[in-house]
């Protein structure tokens, strides 16, 4: 745009080409263009909502949703929604200085009045939306929970820190006298701290809690689709059971 205060990106791959990563390598060398004009204070891109791929291509490159337009853009005789992300010059800083390395020390820390809204503003990635509820729904749930089968449930949640700092979220349904088998409810990580094996350490506590709750195994479910926590669970020895809930695939991990 004008004076190269501001620029958009955009890319189409010859659909043989998909899944090779050239988008985001592509993109990134775009980028990195871009910002050496000091001009230069933000990035824009849009797309479909349903081109999940390409949300996530943005998305590993540092971009940002902000927002969401409806029957916005023309495709043919047809308008279609469109989804809004950007990338200010300081979300390209932060994002390239994110900590990439395991962190050396994972605690889970109860939620209480003193952190509960830096608990809340912990966000995943935009195509993560569909497969986990905000942490603000799941403290809604913990204080109104729906009965299970008619008996109680009984919400664990607990704040994950990272190194000292503030990182994700995860809440169990409790085992209790009427469920013997803990749920894994809720289970994230920040966008910026995911891939440094914080969520499989934060697994590996959450099984010993459920070991001192007395029990033998652990129950999660998820949606399929593009970015699914599946691959997941199933490479921490989730077993599928061939149930579903809703939509929602059912596994277990039998320690
Ligand atoms: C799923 C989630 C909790 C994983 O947390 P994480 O800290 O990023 O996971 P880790 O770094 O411990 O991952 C360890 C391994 O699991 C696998 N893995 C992690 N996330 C994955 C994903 N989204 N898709 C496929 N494999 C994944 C990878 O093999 C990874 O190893 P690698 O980074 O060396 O390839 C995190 O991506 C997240 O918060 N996702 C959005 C919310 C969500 O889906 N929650 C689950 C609701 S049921």
């Amino acid at each position: 745009t004008w004076d190269m205060r501001s620029a958009e990106i955009g890319y189409t791959l010859s659909a043989k080409h998909w899944g090779k990563g050239y988008a985001t390598e592509a993109s990134q060398a775009l980028i990195e263009f871009l910002f050496s004009d000091p001009r230069l204070t933000r990035i824009s891109a849009s797309l479909h909502p349903d081109n999940v791929a390409s949300a996530m291509v943005l998305e590993r490159l540092g971009f940002l949703f902000e927002g969401h337009t409806r029957l916005s853009f023309w495709v043919g005789t047809d308008n279609s929604d469109d989804w809004l992300y950007g990338m200010t010059r300081a979300d390209w800083r932060s994002w390239k200085a994110r900590p990439r390395h395991k962190p050396a020390a994972i605690q889970l820390l109860a939620v209480d009045h003193m952190n509960m809204r830096d608990v809340a503003a912990l966000r995943t990635h935009k195509s993560q939306e569909q497969f986990v509820a905000p942490v603000l729904m799941s403290f809604a749930n913990a204080l109104f929970p729906e009965p299970d089968d008619g008996g109680p449930v009984e919400p664990w949640l607990r704040a994950v820190q990272a190194d000292g700092e503030l990182v994700g979220f995860v809440m169990l349904a409790a085992r209790t006298d009427h469920q013997p088998e803990p749920y894994l409810w809720r289970m994230l990580i920040d966008r910026m701290h995911q891939r440094r094996g914080i969520g499989s350490t934060v697994l590996d506590q959450v099984v010993d809690e459920c070991k001192r709750m007395g029990a033998g195994s652990l129950m999660v479910s998820w949606g399929e689709g593009r970015g699914s926590p599946g691959p997941f669970y199933l490479s921490h020895g989730f077993q599928p059971t061939g149930e579903m809930n809703g939509s929602e695939a059912v596994a277990r991990f039998l320690f």
